[in-house]
């Protein structure tokens, strides 16, 4: 398979796909003059599990948050391209009204409120697009994560880092959304939290037909998550295929998985030369 199959999926597959959220060639900039991606697409269909990998200032939460709305007091805005959302444009919206259509976002930093205790943490969040009640919305949250139903009067400061991301991923889903989009996840916990996290993500989608966008530094999670993974560095996406296909390609192996590709005749000395290369192959 040639590097450009991969970084181009057929015109057919394009053409077919059917997004409920899509980002259409977006420049987001900071401060007015700092751009931080560019020429940025990328879709999640309904019920779909999509994953966007890469390294720390690629410009993963970037790209969350263009997709989840800016507040007018942040110096940050999508200086090109759309955001559509079920044939509708995004672009401009607040987070709130942005949340109301569907949209749940999980941050990276902040996702709870740390000196409230984990059941006034779900409360405070608003209703849905449907008006979910409250108590569906418990209901709903203690079904995937038993183990939040017992610490409800704990104060969520207290909780462990695992149980904090539960409760994050919890107060998205009191919203009812069609959509949960969900900054590193997997940050800073431990592999075997991880794969139970991973495991009720996947029961989510399967159960509630909730779309998944991740964005991920860990390609092992990405991956495995995913029906469709895109590759950002440097605010541009670079490569993206199913998991199986990006697997499959040289440079995920090497800079992600952390497998040496072995090529013959290449000494690590020549580190400057393989830069290089890589750069040539992904933008070539
Ligand atoms: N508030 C801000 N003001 C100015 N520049 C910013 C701001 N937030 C992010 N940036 C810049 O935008 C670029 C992308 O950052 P972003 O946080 O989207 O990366 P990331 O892929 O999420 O990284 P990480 O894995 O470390 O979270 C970086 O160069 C960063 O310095
Ligand atoms: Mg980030």
């Amino acid at each position: 398979m040639t590097t450009a199959e991969l970084a181009a999926p057929p015109a057919e597959e394009r053409a077919q796909a059917e997004y409920l959220l899509e980002a259409r060639k977006i420049e987001v900039t900071y401060d007015r003059v700092a751009i931080a991606i560019q020429g940025v697409s990328l879709g999640v269909p309904a019920g779909g599990r999509v994953a966007l990998l890469g390294t720390n200032g690629a410009g993963k939460s970037t790209t969350l948050r263009a997709l989840t709305g800016f507040l007018p007091s942040e110096e940050i805005e999508v200086t090109d391209g759309e955001v559509i959302y079920e044939g509708e444009s995004l672009v401009g919206l607040r987070p709130h009204e942005i949340a109301r259509r569907g949209i749940a976002l999980v941050p990276e930093r902040e996702k709870v409120f740390m000196t409230l205790k984990v059941m006034e943490n779900l409360l405070s969040t608003p209703v849905g697009s449907n008006r979910a009640s409250r108590a569906e919305g418990l209901e709903r949250v203690f079904h995937f994560f038993p183990q939040l139903e017992r610490k409800t009067g704990l104060i969520a400061g207290l909780l462990s880092g695992g149980e904090r991301q539960m409760l994050a991923l919890g107060m998205a889903l009191m919203t009812n959304p069609r959509l949960l989009l969900i900054d590193e996840m997997s940050l800073g916990l431990a592999p075997v939290i991880v794969e139970e996290l991973v495991g009720v993500l996947s029961a989510i989608n399967r159960e509630l037909g909730v779309g998944l966008l991740v964005v991920e530094q860990n390609a092992e999670v990405a991956l495995g998550l995913a029906d469709h993974a895109y590759i950002i560095e440097s605010g541009r996406i670079v490569l993206e295929g199913t998991p199986q296909r990006l697997r499959e390609h040289e440079d995920v192996q090497e800079f992600y998985l952390g497998r040496r590709a072995s090529r013959d005749g290449e000494a690590a000395s020549y580190q400057d030369v393989k830069q290089y290369r890589r750069k040539r192959r992904w933008y070539g």
